[in-house]
This record gives C-alpha cells, sequence and structure tokens, in this order.
C-alpha cells in the first residue's frame, strides 16, 4: 500500500501549505489553534492566509529554493488548491511527505482525466466529447447541444466556459478560448447540485452530509446543510466518493461535484483534492471543520466526527457587493451583524473587491432549515437596498 508508512504528526510540528488563499487562511487558523506551526509558499504578499502563518515564503511554486525552504520548515506539507506545478509536487515528495499525493492532484487539475476516471469507476458524467483541435469538431453528434465548451484546465467559478448550440457557435467558442484543450460536455437540465466532502487517512473514512448547492452565474452563491434530496440520491453520492478516494488511495479532504437531475439521476462533475467552498459551513456547524479534518487527515491523526449540531445556510460574499453604485466601501456589516443573533461573519481580509471575487462568507445557523433559507434571502435584499 502506497500510504502504510504515514507518519503522525503532533503539536508543536509544522504544517506546509502550499498557496495562500482564503482555503489556505482558513486551514491555517485551525492548526494554529490546535498549536501546530504553519508556514505558508504564495507569490503573493498580501495573501489571505499570511495573517496567520508563523512563517510566509514569498515566491514562485516552481521556485526550488523556495520549495527547499519549505520542505526544511515542514514536517508533512498540503495545498490549498489543486494547480499546484507537477514538478513542484514531486520535488517536494523527495523531502518531506506531501499529502494529498500527486495522482490525484494530476487527475483534478485536468476535465477529461477527471472525467474518464469517474467512468473508470462506473460513476456516470454527462456526454462529453474531446476538442484537442478543430477537426474535433466534425466528429460531433448533434444530439449533444445544447453544450458547454470548458477549457480542460485551469477553469474555477465559471471562468473558461462558453455555452453553444450548434457546431458553428462551437467553433468560435473554441476560437475564443484560443484553441487550447477543451472537453464538451451535454448540458444537463439539473433538478439540483450537490457536493460530498470526504476526508481519508491511513487507517479510516468519513463523509459529511451531503450539501445542496445553488450556483450563480458559474460561482457557487449558496450553500444548504442538509441537503433536501432523497435519501437513495444521498447513498448514491456518498458511495461514489468512497469509490474514488479508495481508489485513489487518498489521503486529505476531496470535494465532489454532483448533477442531479430532473429524473434523480447522480452524475459525477468534477472534485477538488481539497476542502471546498461548499463546506465552509462545517466551521461553524460541524463537530469537526473541514479544515480541521484535512489537517487530521494528512497528520494521520483520528479523523474528526463529521455530524452537525445545526442546520445551515453558508452564503458567498462576492466582491459584486462591495460596487454598488460605484462605491468601493464594503457593505454596511452593522445592519447585518446588530439584527441577526444567529450568523456567522467570515471575511478573508482581501484587499481589493472586484466582481466575482471570494470575499468572505457568511453562516446562518438554527435548527429549522425554512427558517434559514428564508432568512438568506432577507439578508440579500438588505445587500441590494444598501
Ligand atoms: N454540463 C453541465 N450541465 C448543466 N450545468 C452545468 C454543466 N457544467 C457546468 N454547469 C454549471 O456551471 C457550474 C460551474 O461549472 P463547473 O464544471 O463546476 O466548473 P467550475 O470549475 O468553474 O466550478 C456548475 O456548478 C453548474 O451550475
Ligand atoms: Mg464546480
Amino acid at each position: 500500500m502506497l500510504n502504510k508508512e504515514q507518519k503522525s504528526i503532533y503539536p508543536p510540528q509544522t504544517i506546509g501549505i502550499i498557496g495562500g488563499g482564503q482555503l489556505g487562511r482558513m486551514l491555517a487558523i485551525s492548526t494554529r489553534q490546535m498549536g501546530y506551526k504553519v508556514v505558508v509558499l504564495e507569490p503573493d504578499v498580501n495573501a489571505p492566509a499570511k495573517y496567520f502563518a508563523n512563517e510566509h515564503i514569498i515566491a514562485n511554486y516552481t521556485d526550488k529554493l523556495a520549495l527547499t525552504k519549505l520542505a526544511e520548515l515542514s514536517d508533512v506539507i498540503t495545498t490549498e488548491f489543486e494547480n499546484v506545478p507537477a514538478e513542484a509536487i514531486e520535488f517536494l515528495d523527495k523531502l518531506k511527505p506531501v499529502y494529498p499525493k500527486a495522482n490525484a492532484i494530476l487527475i483534478s487539475q485536468n476535465r477529461l482525466k477527471e472525467k474518464t476516471f469517474f467512468n473508470s469507476l462506473n460513476i456516470k458524467t454527462t456526454q462529453y466529447y474531446p476538442i484537442i483541435n478543430i477537426d474535433d469538431i466534425n466528429n460531433i453528434d448533434d444530439s449533444i447541444f445544447p453544450a458547454i465548451l470548458k477549457t480542460t484546465t485551469m477553469g474555477y467559478d465559471g471562468k473558461g466556459q462558453i455555452k453553444v448550440i450548434n457546431k458553428l457557435e462551437l467553433s468560435d467558442a473554441f476560437n475564443k478560448l484560443n484553441n487550447c484543450e477543451c472537453i464538451l460536455e451535454k448540458m444537463l437540465e439539473l433538478n439540483t447540485e450537490v457536493s460530498v466532502i470526504i476526508a481519508r487517512n491511513n487507517f479510516e473514512t468519513v463523509a459529511y452530509p451531503v450539501i445542496e448547492n445553488i450556483h450563480k452565474n458559474g460561482i457557487l452563491d449558496i450553500s444548504i446543510i442538509p441537503a433536501r434530496v432523497d435519501n437513495e440520491i444521498i447513498a448514491t453520492a456518498k458511495g461514489y466518493a468512497e469509490a474514488i478516494v479508495t481508489k485513489l488511495d487518498y489521503i486529505g479532504v476531496l470535494t465532489i461535484e454532483f448533477f442531479i437531475s430532473n429524473d434523480g439521476e447522480v452524475y459525477a462533475n468534477e472534485m477538488a483534492p481539497r476542502p471546498h467552498n461548499s463546506g465552509h459551513y462545517s466551521i461553524d456547524a460541524s463537530l469537526t471543520s473541514q479544515f480541521e479534518q484535512q489537517l487530521r487527515s494528512v497528520c494521520n491523526l483520528k479523523l474528526g466526527d463529521t455530524s452537525s449540531h445545526s442546520c445551515a445556510v453558508m452564503m458567498n460574499i462576492l466582491g459584486n457587493i462591495y460596487h454598488i453604485d460605484n462605491d468601493l466601501s464594503p457593505p454596511n456589516w452593522g445592519i447585518i451583524l446588530n439584527k441577526y443573533a444567529n450568523i456567522k461573519l467570515h471575511l478573508y481580509e482581501k484587499e481589493q473587491a472586484r466582481t466575482g471575487r471570494k470575499m468572505g462568507h457568511l453562516t446562518l445557523l438554527g435548527n429549522d432549515l425554512d427558517n434559514l433559507i428564508t432568512q438568506a434571502h432577507e439578508i440579500k435584499q438588505l445587500w441590494e437596498k444598501r
């Protein structure tokens, strides 16, 4: 077995994190809370994780000197995003334990590899074709339209995706994406979207309750926990997640996004070898947050209890709400902070707001899910009115 030799790491040993965005920040917070030390490798001087790092190595992910320093300072290394260059992971792997391993990261970096991998485990995906060069368009069956053309790598929050309804639009879209390697996916009529967050270490696997996700313009808007879907769907999605981490011999936290069609079919969309935006609720509503769980799995500790002590609705706070009437000032937080006793505000200390940029999130907690959903709509209206 690949991971037989995984060592247990205890405080005050040091966790190295590649990447210093909001996921790195929230991982660093959990890590410092438990008395571990944190070293972050991240080129951006103002990255959100810097405030919670004992040391911030400001360098590119492929800088060998910086990678060597990260390895020297760390007892175990993990990542907060999937687009870490493969060469960086391979380089570090020779020096210190790195989890998750390169096999999972490399699959997650490429939508074609991801979908081929899901299908190899008999997990359904939407119909797709690789579009590597313009001639591939000739071999496509028209029944795939309406469809979405997506770059196979580097896409996130709906970026690098164009909807197309025929071959003419498809070839235009391929040009717009600079003829880079793409995947063409059939558009599914979605009933809902869900995600499963699952953690695994050397000796056990635990999954979180299934999360329901509502997207707006390709970006996660709201997550609802527990998901309002049938038990059969929950069992299928969790079964798929378990099959995926077992096949990968995975160590760490992994998230799988699923599409649920109107006839109740479960399709795997994509996976992320890390905690996920939809799992932010776990910081406030779960016995163990997804970030503490990542720490526990890469340190080979017993995995924490994933049950929730209340229902939750998580709302993303995007840069859009900082921009109303060209006013770049932040929203008046007092309006919501002084109105509700059941909300948890998380801001990531990003210096600049931009449309679509994730600036923070808000978690609403309580026992009545319908009330929380109504409250979320009320908060959106307050933001719009301000
Ligand atoms: N094949 C599809 N059918 C229907 N909706 C889709 C499809 N692909 C993407 N979407 C919508 O766009 C969102 C973002 O797409 P996704 O593939 O998850 O890329 P990203 O990496 O940007 O999250 C999805 O959550 C879903 O709402
Ligand atoms: Mg997605």
